[in-house]
């Protein structure tokens, strides 16, 4: 693992999406894995700018994102897919169809979970993968479990996520109890990851992750295991290290 500490959100940004500009321009049709919740945001606002300003160019790029609510349509405005339109793909030319997210409303989720992951196959895997961490060590909606899923796959949301998710909707109960999410093992197959936390109430997780035990209760710290993971990180989130 890679561990670098940067003063602020944009700056942690800025750093991110060079790591992708820098893919897509040695490999145009490469594969991007993507993620919501607010710590990507800075990075998908520069990955923005590299393409208006004429230095990317995400024409031939397919994207994989890592997980979806169950219950929400597109249009919903909590749904990821609508997060992942109005923060990053209205702004830049990954061409619709080869843009992927969960469908959280699809009459067969286990199917759609099934296909997704032979898509992302299909595709030849990930080659940069962006995740954010949880409070409690979750990467995508992988929360602590007694044992690390493989697949994607259906997951019941913990009280701590529904909770640190409630900001984003009129109240707790409005939150879905259920999401659906590349496992464990999908995103371990990505060829790099780039990790972002923000804030001090990552501290504990970040820890936890880079010194902690392998251990499923902190689904994040399987990263020790990956060869080429890099974690950035404010002070506030390096706080603990
Ligand atoms: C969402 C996802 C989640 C978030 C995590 C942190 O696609 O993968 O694991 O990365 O919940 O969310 P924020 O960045 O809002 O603190």
């Amino acid at each position: 693992m890679v561990v670098k500490v940067y003063k602020d959100a944009e700056t942690i940004g800025k750093a991110a999406a060079a790591m992708f500009a820098a893919r897509v321009l040695e490999k145009p049709d490469c594969v991007l894995g993507l993620a919501t919740g607010s710590t990507p945001i800075p990075t998908y606002n520069a990955m923005i700018n590299y393409f208006k300003e004429g230095t990317v160019d995400y024409s031939k790029v397919t994207t994989f994102n890592l997980d979806e609510y169950v219950g929400l349509t597109h249009e919903h405005d909590q749904s990821y897919y609508y997060f992942m339109h109005d923060n990053l793909f209205n702004s830049i030319n990954v061409p619709e169809e080869s843009i992927h997210v969960l469908c959280g409303t699809a009459d067969d989720l286990e199917a759609e979970c099934a296909q997704y992951e032979a898509a992302i196959e299909a595709a030849g895997g990930v080659d940069l993968q962006i995740l954010g961490i949880g409070h409690n060590g979750h990467i995508a909606f992988n929360e602590p479990a007694d044992t690390f899923a493989a697949k994607t796959h259906v997951v019941s949301l913990t009280a701590r996520t529904i909770e640190a998710n409630t900001r984003f909707f009129a109240s707790s109960a409005d939150v879905p109890r259920q999401a659906v999410t590349m496992g464990i093992g999908t995103i371990m197959k990505s060829k790099a990851i780039v990790l972002v936390a923000t804030g001090a109430g990552k501290a504990q997780a970040v820890h936890d992750m880079i010194y902690g035990e392998i251990d499923p209760k902190c689904p994040a710290s399987i990263l020790q295991l990956h060869p080429n993971v890099t974690i950035i990180c404010d002070k506030d989130a390096a706080s603990m290290l």
